[in-house]
């Protein structure tokens, strides 16, 4: 298995192009699926979860074509955004097996766009420690609240529609908390229904409104996205479009974390700060000067940060996905930070290895004590989810000394080329087989 060497207290400095969201790019993969129509997304990021979600799709008898941007349009930093087109015409064989959905949890996804499209559909329940039958119980929920009738046996859940004709039937849902995945799915479904479908208490992440723009252009009519109540008018059918993914606002927060525990000063383009104020706010509050431009962001660290407290909520509140590497920059600020996680219940295992740097952290349930401290000394440690892996780089990179990280297939899964763009920011830091 690879591992990444950092050699770290090098200052970043420079600057790299930002990629496709990850979490925009997989449910935009799975609209493919309700038309027969083909859909071109551009910017897509070349990444782990990309690849097992279009090997999901082609199985499934979906034509794809991979093709890259023409050099001209390469974006800063030396990223190639692809693009692929994805053909569903085809699309002869429902099914999401386990062997693949187990890798990931979002081919959960391809379950409303199939079951509307098809009228069937027989996907895995996502494998994996922290699950079992609740993560996707609101997905369930939902798309029998649509007249679906749904049978969960063997690990799989079974789903077809009941109503003559295969289609779903609009409904006024409720979702018991905020899903992200829950509501991208059930406005998939929706989107072929007969009649309106009403979700409340809807995700408003970026990622959600980036979806719904793109089933907008495919003909959809959808009102609200980005709010917590969504209206769905279904309609008979969709048809192609080209869509550009939106920029990763959680891999340009990763990289802003790291110059700013490094002391550095960079510019991250291709991408927005609009979908970031609560996480640029923080860096402010830690002592960093954050300069917004259309479509870039600079940032300069102070020669240490302050400490800064976090608690991770919904969109627009802080994101879960950036509280790894807000552990990771507390490790080294001045003050002691508090560090609350609501969404996931067991999102810190990162500390226990942020501890093997040296860092001073005390766990209460879903609350993390940091210290801070001048200074952490590189060791080798464990990367064990994909946020939980990028704070472990933004440590090693503050680090003094030599840090190895082992597992770092998880990185692969959420960021692109992420040791050529460190490098390209001067970071000492080279994969090792
Ligand atoms: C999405 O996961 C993201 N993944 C996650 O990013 C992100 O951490 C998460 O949203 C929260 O923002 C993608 O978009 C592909 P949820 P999702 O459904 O949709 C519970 C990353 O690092 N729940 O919003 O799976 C669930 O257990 C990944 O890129 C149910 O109980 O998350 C969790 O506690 C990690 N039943 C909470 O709700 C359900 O049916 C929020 O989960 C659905 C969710």
């Amino acid at each position: 298995m690879d591992k990444l060497l950092i050699e770290g207290g090098t200052p970043l400095a420079g600057e790299i192009a930002i990629s496709g969201a990850k979490n925009a790019a997989l449910p935009l993969l799975c609209a493919a699926l309700l038309t027969r129509e083909p859909l071109t997304l551009t910017n897509v990021p070349a990444l782990n979860d990309i690849s097992t979600m279009l090997k999901l799709l082609a199985q499934m008898g979906v034509k794809i074509e991979c093709h890259t941007v023409p050099a001209a349009k390469v974006g800063a930093g030396g990223a190639a955004f692809a693009a692929v087109t994805l053909d569903a015409s085809g699309l002869d064989h429902p099914v999401a097996p386990y062997e693949m959905v187990k890798t990931m949890r979002a081919s959960v996804l391809v379950l409303g766009p199939l079951t509307a499209r098809c009228g069937e559909a027989r996907v895995s329940l996502p494998g994996g420690c922290a699950i079992g039958a609740r993560p996707v119980d609101q997905h369930i929920h939902g798309l029998q609240a649509m007249g679906a009738e749904i049978t969960v046996e063997q690990g799989y859940v079974q789903a077809r529609t009941t109503a003559a004709g295969g289609r779903l039937k609009g409904a006024r849902l409720f979702t018991d908390m905020v899903t992200v995945t829950g509501t991208e799915n059930l406005m998939m479904a929706a989107c072929l229904a007969d009649g309106e479908t009403v979700i409340e208490n809807a995700a408003r992440e970026p990622e959600v409104v980036d979806l719904a723009n793109c089933l907008i252009a495919m003909g959809a009519r959808i009102s609200g996205a980005g709010t917590d109540v969504i209206r769905i008018r279904g309609v008979e059918r969709l048809s192609g479009t080209t869509h550009r993914i939106m920029p990763d606002r959680i891999e340009t927060g990763t990289y802003l974390c790291a110059a700013a525990a490094t002391g550095g000063e960079i510019r991250l383009t291709q991408t927005s700060s609009s979908y970031l104020d609560i996480v640029i706010d923080k860096l402010m509050d830690a002592g960093c000067e954050v300069t917004l431009e259309r479509e870039a962001i600079r940032l300069k660290a102070p020669a240490r940060l302050h400490a800064v407290s976090v608690r991770t909520a919904p969109y627009p509140a802080f994101p879960t996905d950036m509280q790894a590497q807000f552990m990771a920059i507390n490790t080294v600020a001045e003050g002691t930070a508090v560090i609350r996680e609501t969404i996931f219940e067991n999102r810190f295992m990162h500390a226990v290895e942020l501890i093997r740097l040296g860092a001073d952290i005390k766990i209460d349930g879903n609350t993390a004590f940091v210290r801070g401290l001048q200074r952490l000394e590189g060791a080798t440690v464990m990367a064990t989810d994909l946020r939980a892996s990028a704070s472990l780089v933004i440590a090693g990179l503050a680090a003094q000394g030599e840090t190895l990280i082992e597992r770092i297939y998880h990185l692969d899964r959420g960021y692109e080329q992420m040791e050529a763009k460190l490098a390209a920011l001067g970071a000492r830091v080279r994969r090792v087989k």
